[in-house]
């Protein structure tokens, strides 16, 4: 994996960085949680040191290939501006005659925010013209979407084969740190498992079962089904509504995890949301933060609970994958980290 430090003479080269800024918002549009954007920022500004130009692409959510205003980065543009020392441009779209003559305009020491990249199909097809599409309108290319790089997505797996191709600041510290648990971990390791996309997680626990001592899953999950059972399989009971974990399973869980030394944790216990379902989770987290272990939470909703209860600091890495940090634990090799070698 090539690092972005070792790319040479950036000055007013267009660079194209891949940022997941697939980030909690509210109904109006409020970003929820905004660490996803704030753990880009190093990057951002070395390369704005530089004197690069700077393209910055994400999707955000799942717009199904069509533009949906509601999915729009737009609300993300003040974000950038309020980190970074720089005016922030919003490309209307990623691709095009209109965002490639916007970015041929741009000085180097400028930013860029192209629209949502799956408001096109070919993004999570991996279709190849659309990849070229976007390899047309940069020079460099730089990962620094650690939590999308599971997915075999053109901006991620196949646009890093077009152009010269290296890893962000944060990818290559995600990587380095979940390589130390994944190569050595201390035991008993617990998996903590909620939220929903069982599509995602089913798989991850089939393949975390031969690695971790404890697999405790909550959440949505448990209503979606999961196809197999095994005694280090523990399935939370939920409460009537079918929004929260039971007491019982609170108490079950808190046994295990107290006795943990590694832990890592991805997705709520429950409907997280609402206030009266979010006791669930609150124990938990608070559970996993009071452990003697070395402790890891990632993903979006995660990282939002963890920010909620202002627990940050008892915590020894945050990860900004959800999916990507569970399949790169499990083992798997990821699209867009095999592009980059
Ligand atoms: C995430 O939030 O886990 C990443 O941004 C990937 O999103 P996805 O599961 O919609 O591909």
């Amino acid at each position: 994996m090539r690092k972005i430090q070792e790319a040479k003479n950036l000055e007013n080269k267009a660079v194209f960085v891949r940022c997941d800024f697939n980030v909690p918002m509210g109904k109006n549009g409020e970003i929820l949680d905004d660490t996803r954007i704030v753990k880009t920022i190093p990057l951002i500004e070395y390369l704005l040191k530089k004197g690069a130009k700077v393209i910055l692409a994400s999707h955000l959510d799942d717009p199904g290939g069509k533009f949906k205003k509601e999915l729009s980065l737009e609300p993300l543009q003040d974000r950038l501006f309020e980190y970074l020392d720089v005016s922030v441009w919003k490309a209307p779209d990623c691709i095009g005659a209109k965002v490639k003559k916007a970015i041929d305009s741009l000085k180097g020491g400028e930013v860029i925010l192209l629209e949502n990249l799956r408001f096109h199909p070919g993004e999570e097809e991996n279709d190849l013209r659309f990849a070229k599409k976007l390899a047309s309108l940069a020079q460099i290319y730089v990962n620094e979407a650690f939590g999308v790089s599971h997915r075999a997505h053109a901006s991620i797996a196949t646009l890093p084969k077009l152009l010269p191709s290296f890893a962000g600041f944060l990818l290559q510290e995600e990587v380095k740190v979940l390589s130390q648990i994944l190569q050595n971990p201390k035991r008993p390791l617990v998996l903590v498992l909620g939220g929903k996309k069982a599509e995602t997680k089913i798989p991850v626990i089939q393949n975390f079962l031969p690695k971790a001592d404890f697999i405790l899953v909550g959440g949505k999950l448990v209503k979606e089904g999961i196809p197999f059972s095994d005694k280090k399989l523990i399935l939370a009971k939920l409460v009537k509504s079918g929004y929260d974990v039971s007491k019982e399973s609170v108490l079950t869980f808190q046994k295990i995890i107290k006795k943990a030394k590694t832990i890592v944790w991805n997705g709520p216990m429950g409907f997280f949301e609402e206030k009266k379902y979010f006791e669930g989770t609150e124990a938990i987290a608070r559970a996993i933060a009071g452990a003697q272990a070395f402790k890891v939470a990632g993903g979006g909703e995660t990282l939002e609970v963890v920010k909620k209860l202002k627990l940050e600091s008892k915590f020894d890495f945050l990860s900004t994958g959800g999916g990507a940090m569970l399949e790169f634990l499990a083992g798997k090799k990821l699209p867009g980290i095999e592009a980059l070698k």
